[in-house]
């Protein structure tokens, strides 16, 4: 049967790669080509207009305003565009997170189709374009000396991968490699690799037959046609914005170092102070094995299996887990509560496969999802070392086991008869990886994308309800400056009808500290059912029946522009960025540390300037005399750490995790304040400076000390000494601050203003001397979106709207 080329089935697809160091930009019509009752098998794309070019690092500022100009060029605007072709790479991780982080965006605000395209492909279809056949190779900068090597073969109907998954190798071994091959006088060089590597290739030969310069970078063109092949459409599958991700090859260097020693991360060894365990956290604490755990780990194996058919382990078996040069790769997470251990998981790499080893929980805490967080984090793990499965066996008689692995997506694979003592048999279960991890809305997990019909139904509304909606005019505002995806809804009077954070701590406690790399991935990852979950929550809130809130539906979009990790913050300006570029809202800025300033306004609605405001977070020290709103006039900062990195390291040193600011505040509450005399620096009169680090050296030269010479640590001693040298610096300096400007008036914000003993200090102490203190709520005080809404509701009140070519500044002060 011939295909039917159907014109009704005709859509406008915009296409976009930010991969490389080419802004690839697109608008075509795409049409599916269909057999009668057949899903569609390529599509023919028809290319309106490009704006190609070359923009190094400004794709975040170009892209948006490039995409509305292209649109332009081809006589069209963003109501005519029914879904979105993006570039996944593998190119560089930020440009690549920046045309998926827009586009998004854009699919999500548009309520329509986002595919997903290979940055390769799309360079081999731009090849193919140009009338090249035969062997073609592609050598894509991978920085750092390396490129993703990518061979195809090109004849008349398009490129053929003669690869099976991306890759990324030294840029010399791929110029070895090629230069080795029998066909290699026929291979014909592409890919912006050979900008910086093409010395290299020259030197293997192969350089002679590279083709034009011109071509070696994607265009939206060829990003298209890739996507259009019968291969580009079987690999986009589903076209729902929170499932489109982009393809790394290789893992942050973090969790690289760490694979090759899984489970003896420095931060939980808490050998240091001699006292161990009974540190390690008094509530729910998931973290990576440490050889500390193994006795632990081996009595409560003891206990789960008495009377169970099979050996249970013991501690040495366990500590054989973490051997570093055993010749699989192992992962075994733990899971304590109150200092206790209560339950672990872990599993060893076969082939592609996680075996899932041994998986316990005390009998005091079944039922509380333990198990379930533990296999997420081993399946984590495996499927960053490459596993596509999982495996395990049970024995057949345990049904409470086979219906929690029931649950996680584990069938029966195969049955090992009389295999344990006594004869009973065991079950082989396995499952695909990811695991079926049920989103828990109690759950501090990040909120994981689910399966849906993609695009979504509009909302129902009745004339009533949308003109209330009109009425409240309702701003939805995203944060991404660190390691907390969140999202806030609040309406134009200032109620908060939507927060939501999705934390990624448990994937940085482990390296004690936040990974950069790590927490931009998992921005890209989550960012969408962030946003989803705080446009279902605001119905919730207003009580509208019909159906989640459509981004048409609200007035204006804010963002965190800064300051903070460069590469997270970018995920969440450049999606807010699309998103109200499609949803044809206009765009708010934040500062982030106007963020923590203006969430005393959630506690008292009427502050009002002139006052005294302390900022404490992990980043920032900083006394502020707020004159008038906007006018900021900083009298001091801290001239080494800050004082939430001061509570981190100094957890670190003890080896509590992180982050150090909730444990050691736990630990104090018990501890005496004057056990030990820290230093407090800077500390005359006049002087609005902060300096926490030699109070930090104090610290850990105490721990040193009181180690060698045999003496049990009390931490709480240790803990409530430490928050009082910290907290009478920023009481004094306070005080002196407020008696000099005169202002009657004292806040705080920052992470640290969720600490109990600084907010009562504050609170009493400025107190009696007639000065109104305010203190955020205290899950307002760690990074949160509804402070970034409380800023975004002021500016969208004066009308401060930002341009389409605002990008991320890392660097943005008071
Ligand atoms: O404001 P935030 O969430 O992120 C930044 O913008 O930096 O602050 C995080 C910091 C961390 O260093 C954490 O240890 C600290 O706030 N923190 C605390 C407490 N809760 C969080 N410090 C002291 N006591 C606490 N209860
Ligand atoms: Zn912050």
């Amino acid at each position: 049967m011939l295909p039917m080329k159907l014109d009704d089935f005709r859509t406008l697809i915009v296409a976009v790669d930010t991969s490389t160091d080419m802004l690839a930009c697109s608008v075509a019509w795409w049409t599916p080509e269909v057999f009668f009752d057949d899903t569609p098998s390529r599509a023919c794309v028809e290319v309106l207009a490009s704006r190609d070019h070359l923009c190094r690092r400004q794709a975040n500022v170009e892209l948006v305003e490039t995409i509305d100009a292209v649109l332009a060029d081809a006589g069209k605007s963003m109501a005519d565009v029914g879904g979105f072709l993006v570039g996944r790479g593998p190119g560089s991780f930020t440009g690549v997170r920046i045309g998926i982080s827009t586009a998004k965006g854009l699919a999500r605000g548009a309520n329509v189709p986002l595919m997903g395209g290979s940055t390769l492909d799309a360079c081999a279809w731009l090849a193919w374009r140009s009338g090249v056949r035969g062997k073609l190779a592609v050598a894509a900068d991978a920085m750092r000396g390396e490129v993703y090597p990518a061979l195809y073969e090109v004849d008349e109907d398009g490129p053929r991968r003669l690869f099976e998954r991306e890759r990324v190798v030294k840029a010399a071994a791929a110029a070895e490699e090629w230069a080795e091959r029998p066909d290699a006088t026929e291979l014909q060089l592409t890919g912006d690799g050979l900008v910086r590597y093409g010395k290299l290739f020259e030197e293997a030969g192969l350089m002679s037959r590279a083709l034009p310069r011109e071509l070696w970078w994607p265009t939206g063109e060829g990003l298209l046609l890739a996507a259009a092949s019968p291969e580009g459409l079987a690999a986009a599958g589903a076209t729902d914005p929170a499932l489109v991700l982009p393809v790394y090859t290789r893992l942050s260097d973090a969790e690289e170092n760490e694979r090759k020693r899984l489970g003896l991360a420095e931060s939980v060894n808490t050998a240091v102070t001699g006292v161990a365990d009974e540190l390690a956290g008094r509530h729910l604490q998931v973290r990576p094995m440490a050889a500390a755990d193994a006795e632990a780990m081996a009595a409560l194996e003891r206990d789960c299996f008495a009377g169970a058919a099979h050996e249970p382990w013991s501690a040495s078996m366990f500590l054989e887990e973490l051997d570093p040069n055993a010749p699989a790769a192992r992962s075994w997470w733990v899971a304590h509560d109150n200092g206790e251990l209560i339950g672990f998981a872990g599993g060893m790499v076969v082939d592609k496969d996680i075996e899932i080893l041994d998986v316990a929980v005390s009998r005091a805490h079944r039922r509380e999802g333990i198990a379930r967080k533990l296999l997420s984090h081993v399946s984590y793990d495996a499927q960053m070392l490459g596993c596509t499965t999982a495996s395990l066996e049970v024995e057949a008689d345990n049904e409470a086991a086979i219906a929690l692995y029931g649950s996680l997506g584990f069938g029966e694979a195969g049955r090992r008869r009389g295999y344990y003592a006594g004869g009973v048999d065991a079950l082989v279960m396995s499952a695909p990886l990811p695991l079926v991890l049920p989103v828990d809305a109690a759950s501090p997990e990040p909120i994981a994308a689910v399966a849906r019909d993609w695009p979504l139904e509009a909302p129902a509304r009745t004339p009533e309800e949308r003109a209330e909606l009109e009425r409240r005019q309702l701003i939805l505002a995203i944060e991404s400056s660190c390691d907390e995806t969140a999202v806030a809804i609040i309406d134009a009077e200032g109620a908060l009808l939507a927060n939501q954070v999705s934390t990624q701590i448990d994937f940085h406690a482990r390296f004690g500290g936040v990974v950069p790399e790590i927490a931009s991935r998992k921005h890209v990852e989550v960012i969408v059912g962030v946003v989803d979950a705080a446009l279902e929550e605001v119905a919730e809130s207003l009580g509208l029946t019909g159906g989640a809130l459509a981004p048409s539906e609200l007035a204006a979009v804010g963002v965190t522009q800064g300051p903070g990790l460069v590469g997270a913050l970018v995920v969440g300006v450049a999606f807010a960025k699309g998103f109200a570029y499609a949803a044809g809202k206009p765009l708010i800025c934040v500062n982030h540390l106007e963020g923590h300033l203006f969430a005393n306004k959630l506690t008292t609605p009427d502050l009002e300037p002139p006052f005294i405001f302390t900022l404490v977070s992990g980043g920032h020290t900083m006394l502020v005399h707020v004159r008038a709103w906007g006018d900021y006039e900083v009298l001091g900062e801290t001239l080494d750490d800050a004082v939430g990195e001061a509570f981190d390291k100094v957890a670190k040193a003890l080896g509590l995790g992180y982050p150090g600011g909730p444990v050691i505040s736990r630990l104090a509450e018990t501890g005496n304040p004057k056990a030990i005399d820290f230093p407090r620096a800077l500390n005359s009169k006049g002087d609005y400076r902060f300096s926490l680090s030699g109070l930090k050296t104090a610290v850990t030269l105490y721990i040193e000390q009181e180690t060698a010479a045999g003496r049990t640590i009390s931490l709480p001693d240790l803990a409530a000494s430490f928050e009082a040298a910290v907290f009478d610096v920023q009481y004094k300096k306070a005080k002196n601050a407020l008696r000099e400007t005169g202002a009657h008036e004292y806040c705080i914000g920052g992470g640290v203003a969720a600490n109990p003993h600084l907010r009562r200090m504050m609170i009493e102490k400025l107190g009696r001397q007639g000065i109104r203190v305010t203190v955020p709520p205290q899950n307002a005080c760690t990074d949160n979106a509804a402070m970034i809404a409380v800023v975004a509701r002021e500016k969208f009140l004066r009308g401060e709207f930002a341009p389409m070519n605002v990008d991320a500044d890392p660097n943005m002060t008071l």
